[in-house]
Parts: structure tokens; C-alpha cells; sequence
């Protein structure tokens, strides 16, 4: 990828959201912590500094050298970093005396300023800080301000240097994006060429080049990030890619066989692998849900294991690596930057000497979707909910039998299927069934019963972090109850999950 523009993190919640932004504008950027870029900026053609959770007066100031940046490359800062420019360079920042958290609308905009274009007096602006610029650096230009900050927006004379006190990357922050593009497009002259097509294009050659006539090997799980991957992979050196899929038993009702068939259908290389009793024998009697974690991660790498091991001379192993896993950040508890650990990154076991290759590894979730569109794959597939990795043994509580498996697929699946047939599956980000350790009583026709309880789930979320249960309607709750409990023999209770994260989690165990 070109190197377009940096973005200089001082770590604050919003860092991704600048880099999002960005790539909406189709200009490719890339993260790195504030004291940890790259040394050779020739190919960046502009510089972002984030805001962050610090101040700039405190002993522990997070101190970027800017050295390389101010005045050589154009500059936007953002919040923390329109104060540091302020404070260190002539200025001065104190704490703010009125409020200056949430909406406000700008005033007295330079609206003749590039900067300004297309901007209306009284934007509304995000602001999220508790100290104030009181004085601009030296020669800094005054540009806007809102009915309590004096100096929301400035411009360094000479530079091409400019700062803002508010957040241009939240939803709230009505022409943020525009002030994002006047920026970067009319002032820093950015070449706006990052699309899905141009993506996938660059990147095969890369891969070609990369992996010439070796061959790969590939973990295929049903999800958006390594269909993507195998297919970009596929393109890029056809048969030398081998995809494993891996039955580990888990999966949802006649999940194994219906998306092998659609791998195949794509024309990928793939193996279909049957290793459920593997997974059954390593979780028998396991309870608690760590080491169910645990006997899954351990069964399924020796599973893989084996199967790389029959593909004779393979050199690399390709992994669905999305830019969230990748990105270092920085730690808001000290200036030091840490790496995010991860199971994707470095999660290669020691015995299997394979080189990595990671095709995604530069994009977010959501452009993972746009070039598998663009790929032509099914939009059913990439719209797909997530699914955890160890599968229904974390929403079977307790140990896991194949009874209980084949009790909570098919809950499970009537749940699913009810989604998509009432139009309800596109909204939620996540649903499925929890098989319940637990009898209740109930009565069929005459007779009394005494079996399973299950509990639905379905939220609402952007990358589950944090979720809410989706309200879902009534009727479709009770249809899906009477199905559940006339069509799976066990179970005679369905219950909703109105439990948000936080405090619960999406998943029960
Ligand atoms: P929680 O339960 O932590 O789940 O709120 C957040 C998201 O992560 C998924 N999840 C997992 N995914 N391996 C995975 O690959 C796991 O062990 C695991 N545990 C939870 C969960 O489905 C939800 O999307």
C-alpha cells in the first residue's frame, strides 16, 4: 500500500475512528503510537495527531518528535495534539473553567481558510477535554471558535500546520468529515485512490511477489476474514493455496457441510476435515469454560498439525489477521508504548516452522466486507454473524455430550432461521441459543415434563466490546418459543437475555 498518511497516537478512544474516517475519504493511513513511527516518512504525504486521555501540563505530557513533521510534512492536531503544539511552542493551556465535554457549535470561522471550505457557522463539534488553549503558539493564526472556546481552531503562519480543540472523527462532529477532506485533499494535496478494487489489486501482486511458487496453507473457519483471505490468496497463486476447514463438531446445524460446499463452489482448494470425536474426547468432563477453551485451541492445532504436515514442502501459513488485531497502541496508563497481544498476531505454534502471510492485516472490519464484495463473494456469507471460535461448547453450560450438542443446534437453528425469515437477521450483530444446565417442569398434553432450558441471545454492537439485547417484537418471540419447544425433543422452557454488556458478556460462559 502507498504510505498516505500517518496518524500519531497519544491514546485516545477515538484514534481508529481518525483512521476510519480517513479510509471513507479512499485515502489509505496507517496508526502508530506517538513515539513509535516509522523513521523514513518520504512516502507520507500528511501527519494526524490524535487527542488523548493526558494532559499536556502533567509531569507524565506524552512528547512526540516532531522533528521530522512540523513544517516538512502538512499537519492536522487533533485535541491533545492542537494543545501540545500550543503549550510547548509559545503558547499557553490551562484547565478549562467551563464545560467543554460534548456538542457545541463553532463561531467566528475563518470561513475564506481552504480549511473552512463548505463548513457552516455554527457546525456542530465534538469536544472532549478538560484543558483549554488560553494562548495560540507563536505565530498562530486564530480560525474558529465555539460559544466557550475561544480557540477551537487554529493555523500555524508559515506551515502548513493546523489545529482544532474537537474531535472532526465522531458521528457528532456534524462536517467533520468534510473538514477531514479539505484538510487532507485541497490543502495536503493527498492522492484519493484507496478503494476495494485498487486494494485488491495491489495486494495480489504483493502476495505473488511475496510467495512466488510456494505453497500456502490456510485455516478456513466459515467467517468474513479468512474467506476473504483464501480468496484474495486464491487469485494471487490459485492451487499453491491449501484450505483446511475444520469440523470440530461445534459448528451450527449442518454448518461443516454447507459452507465446504460453498468454499467449493468458489473453486477454492480446500480439505474438509471431520474431527468432531477429536474435540468430543478432548473436552469429555470438562466443565469449567477456560479449559474448554484451552482442550478446543490445543485439539484444533494438532488437527491442523497433521493435515499441514501432508502437504509436502509447504513454506508459509496464511492467517484472516484483520488491522484492529495489528495495530499497536498505546497505553493509556503510562507514556511507554506496549503492543496488544492477541491470539492472531504471533500465534504461530513453535512446531510449525511456517512464515506467515496475513493479506488483511491492513484493514478494518468493515472494508474486510467491502472487498469481498468486490470479490463477488455470496453477501450472505459476509453478513454473517460472528462466531466464536470454540463454538456451541461456551453456550452449553457444563460438559459437553452430543446430546446437548444436537439438542442446542437445532434450538439454535430455529432461532437463526426465524431471524432471516422475519427480516430481523440483518439488524442484530450477534444471536444464538444457550443450552441451560437446568430442568424445569412443565406439561405436554397430559403428561408432565421435566427437561432442558435454553435461553436466546441477540445484541446489538459495533465490535463487541460493549453490546445491548436487541428488542426484538413479541411476536416473533413467541413464535420462535413455540417452535423451539414443539419441534426440539428436550427442551420445554425457552427465556430472553435482556442483559447488557457491560455488566454481562455476550457469551455465557
Ligand atoms: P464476550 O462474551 O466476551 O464476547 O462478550 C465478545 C465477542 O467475542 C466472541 N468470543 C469469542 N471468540 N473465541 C472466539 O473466537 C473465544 O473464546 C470467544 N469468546 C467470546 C463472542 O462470540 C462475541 O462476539
Amino acid at each position: 500500500m502507498q504510505h498516505n498518511v500517518l496518524i500519531l497516537d497519544f491514546g485516545s478512544q477515538y484514534t481508529q475512528l481518525i483512521a476510519r474516517r480517513v479510509r471513507e475519504l479512499n485515502i489509505f493511513c496507517e496508526i502508530f503510537p506517538f513515539n513509535h513511527f516509522p523513521t523514513d516518512l518520504s512516502s507520507y504525504k500528511a501527519v494526524i495527531l490524535s487527542g488523548s486521555p493526558f494532559s499536556v501540563r502533567s509531569d507524565d505530557a506524552l512528547h512526540p518528535d516532531l522533528s521530522q513533521i512540523r513544517g516538512k510534512l502538512p499537519l492536522l492536531a487533533v485535541c491533545y495534539g492542537a494543545q501540545y503544539l500550543a503549550h510547548f511552542s509559545g503558547g499557553e493551556v490551562a484547565p478549562s473553567n467551563t464545560r467543554e465535554y460534548g456538542r457545541a457549535n463553532l463561531s467566528n470561522i475563518k470561513s475564506e481558510e481552504p480549511f473552512f471550505e463548505g463548513i457552516s457557522e455554527n457546525s456542530q463539534v465534538w469536544m472532549s477535554h478538560s484543558d483549554t488553549i488560553k494562548k495560540l503558539p507563536t505565530n498562530g493564526i486564530h480560525l474558529a471558535s465555539t460559544n466557550d472556546v475561544e480557540n477551537a481552531a487554529y493555523r500555524i503562519e508559515g506551515e502548513t500546520t493546523y489545529a482544532i480543540q474537537f474531535h472532526p472523527e465522531v458521528y457528532h462532529s456534524s462536517e467533520g468529515k468534510q473538514l477531514l477532506e479539505n484538510f487532507l485533499v485541497k490543502i495536503a494535496h493527498v492522492p484519493q485512490n484507496f478503494t476495494p478494487n485498487a486494494f485488491v489489486e495491489e495486494i495480489i501482486t504483493e502476495m505473488k511477489e511475496k510467495i512466488g511458487n510456494d505453497k500456502v496453507v490456510l485455516g478456513l473457519s466459515g467467517g468474513v476474514d479468512s474467506t476473504v483471505a483464501a480468496v484474495l490468496l486464491n487469485k494471487a497463486i490459485g492451487k499453491n493455496l491449501y484450505c483446511i476447514f475444520v469440523n470440530n463438531g461445534l459448528l451450527r446445524k449442518n454448518e461443516f457441510q454447507n459452507v465446504l460446499n460453498q468454499y467449493e463452489g468458489m473453486g477454492l482448494n480446500v480439505k474438509g476435515v471431520d474431527a468432531s470425536q477429536r474435540f468430543y474426547d478432548a473436552l469429555a468432563g470438562i466443565t469449567d469454560p477456560e479449559l474448554k477453551r484451552k482442550a478446543i485451541g490445543n485439539a484444533f492445532i494438532e488437527v491442523f498439525d497433521d493435515e499441514s504436515h501432508r502437504i509436502e514442502d509447504v513454506k508459509w501459513l496464511a492467517q484472516g489477521t484483520i488491522y484492529p488485531d495489528v495495530i499497536e497502541s498505546v497505553s493509556v496508563k503510562g507514556p511507554s508504548a506496549t503492543i496488544k497481544s492477541h491470539h492472531n498476531v504471533g500465534g504461530l505454534p513453535d512446531f510449525m516452522k511456517l512464515k506467515i502471510v496475513e493479506p488483511l492485516r491492513m484493514l478494518f472490519k468493515d472494508e474486510v466486507r467491502r472487498v469481498g464484495a468486490t470479490l463477488g463473494i455470496d453477501p450472505e456469507l459476509l453478513g454473517r454473524h460472528p462466531f466464536p471460535g470454540p463454538g456451541l461448547s461456551i453456550r452449553i453450560l457444563g460438559d459437553i455430550t452430543l446430546e446437548k450438542v444436537r439438542i442446542l443446534q437445532e434450538v439454535d437453528a430455529v432461532f437463526i432461521d426465524g431471524l432471516k425469515s422475519w427480516g430481523l437477521y440483518d439488524k442484530v450483530w450477534q444471536a444464538g441459543a444457550i443450552l441451560l444446565p437446568v430442568n424445569s417442569v412443565g406439561v405436554m398434553g397430559d403428561e408432565r415434563t421435566y427437561e432442558k432450558v435454553v435461553a436466546l441471545r441477540a445484541v446489538e454492537s459495533t465490535d463487541g466490546m460493549t453490546a445491548d439485547w436487541v428488542r426484538l417484537p413479541y411476536d416473533f418471540l413467541m413464535k420462535v418459543s413455540n417452535d423451539i419447544i414443539n419441534k426440539v425433543k428436550g427442551v420445554n422452557r425457552v427465556v430472553y437475555d435482556i442483559s447488557s454488556k457491560p455488566p454481562a458478556t455476550i457469551e455465557w460462559e
